[in-house]
């Protein structure tokens, strides 16, 4: 999905204050924003035991020891640095992605989250998520997050397929998921299985006995992503055969169909939840509510009175040590310009079955309902959404197209 960030001004780097950047932050402006959206904390530990073929997040294949006590020393760091930005601000969700943060020990886990909440006040029942790989799993390893204060864990399955897995790079089979997610299922009250489809060699009966598998194990929350060939991966160059887009929109509906029968809603694109338990810090994002993100390579959103902002952090986990550890750890940041705030809300917004408040897209991007009039006449005409007075939300066709919706509301 194109990911568009249009600058009002230039970027600026690492070099500069916290101070002096803050300033900038809450200057007067032409933007204006009556309240600041709820906060989100994202933490991101870069590390994998392998690199999956296909995957482009920011993660890195270990070599060598884990630098665990460092690396929690350079988000402490972090953490510090970026507190003058949300000052006063409560945080609603924690989510601990990665990278495969189930490399992190019980222990480690325990004190970046006692780290967290000494500096930053948590919501009461903040959710906390950790995302874990079977590869990792241990025996007693999600008790321990579960002790540590996580309270749902997020369990990269894939695929239950041998065959599958190991056309995907992946570290483990079969026996180590189903065992994974009967450990998460026992540990957490809430939790969350990731699966793709539209694999290599998959079949229709192949992705029903995926499904098959998933569903048995009961997953209070389930995301099904279909597998993309992401630039710059070792797909791009090696691409794969995959299933036709014929056969795909096929396996989209029968996951539609199946999850429906056993009572889980699919309440955003590729996610579905059982009742009281969607995932609150992926719908803040979607909500288009801030977040803060501490880590190698971490994104932030972050609204001001007067304006919006996004930060990267240092990509390379070691670059990222020595600048977080020595207080610089952002190494772009830039103001999100008024043209592109409305494509910006719609790009999330769009993504949910519920679709968005219109007083909510407002209150998140200081702009009036005038701004994307014409572009919501267009969607309603071409039967991508539907509207009443207070809401607008994707039809069924505008979720079969959402990227064709999205693009709508493009910057002209
Ligand atoms: C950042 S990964 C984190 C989970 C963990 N690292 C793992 O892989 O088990 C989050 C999820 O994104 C999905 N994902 C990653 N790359 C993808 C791709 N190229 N196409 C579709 N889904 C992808 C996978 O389902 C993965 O579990
Ligand atoms: S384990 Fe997850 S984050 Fe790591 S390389 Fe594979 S898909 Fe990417």
């Amino acid at each position: 999905m194109a990911d568009i960030r249009i600058a009002s001004e230039a970027s600026v780097t690492a070099a500069e204050p916290v101070a002096g950047r803050l300033a900038r932050y809450m200057r007067g402006g032409t933007l204006s924003l009556a309240a600041l959206p709820p906060l989100s904390l994202y933490v991101h530990l870069p590390w994998c035991l392998k690199k999956c073929p296909y995957c482009d997040f920011n993660s890195h294949e270990l070599q060598g020891e884990l630098a665990e006590a460092r690396y929690l020393d350079a988000l402490c760091a972090d953490l510090e640095a970026a507190l003058p930005f949300i000052w006063g601000r409560r945080v609603q969700t924690v989510f601990i992605g990665g990278g495969t943060p189930s490399l992190f020990t019980p222990a480690a886990i325990d004190r970046l989250i006692a780290d967290i909440r000494a500096r930053m006040p948590l919501e009461a029942g903040c959710e906390i998520t950790l995302e874990a790989n079977p590869g990792t799993f241990e025996r007693d390893r999600f008790r321990g997050y579960r002790a540590a204060g996580v309270t749902r864990l997020s369990v990269g399955v894939q695929s239950f397929d041998d065959e599958h897995l190991k056309a995907l790079g992946r570290v483990h089979d079969r026996a180590q998921a189903i065992a994974a997610v009967e450990e998460a299922a026992a540990a957490f009250d809430t939790f969350n299985l990731d699966l793709m489809y539209a694999l290599p060699g998959q079949t229709l009966a192949g992705l029903d006995a995926d499904l098959s598998l998933a569903l048995a194990l009961a997953p209070p929350h389930l995301s099904v992503y279909h597998l993309t060939i992401e630039p710059n991966t070792y797909f791009a160059k090696f691409p794969p055969v995959i299933p036709e887009d014929d056969a795909a929109y096929e396996m989209l509906d029968r996951i539609t169909e199946r999850t429906s029968a056993v009572g889980l809603q699919r309440y955003e694109i590729s996610a579905y939840a059982r009742t009281g338990h969607v995932c609150a810090h992926n719908l803040n994002y979607w909500q288009f509510g801030d977040y803060l993100g501490i880590g190698a390579g971490a994104h932030s959103k972050l609204s001001f009175a007067h304006r919006v902002v996004r930060q990267v952090r240092f990509r390379e986990p070691r670059l990222y040590m020595d600048n977080a550890i020595a207080g610089r750890a952002v190494a772009q940041s830039e103001e999100v310009g008024i043209g592109a705030l409305p494509f910006e809300y719609m790009l999330n917004a769009l993504r949910l079955k519920d679709g968005f408040r219109l007083a909510e897209f407002g209150e998140r991007t200081g702009l009036a309902i005038t701004s994307i009039q014409s572009g919501l006449e267009e969607a309603e005409r071409k039967g991508l959404i539907e509207r009443d007075l207070a809401r607008v939300w994707p039809t069924t066709r505008g979720f079969d197209f959402l990227s064709d919706l999205q693009s709508i509301f493009l910057p002209d």
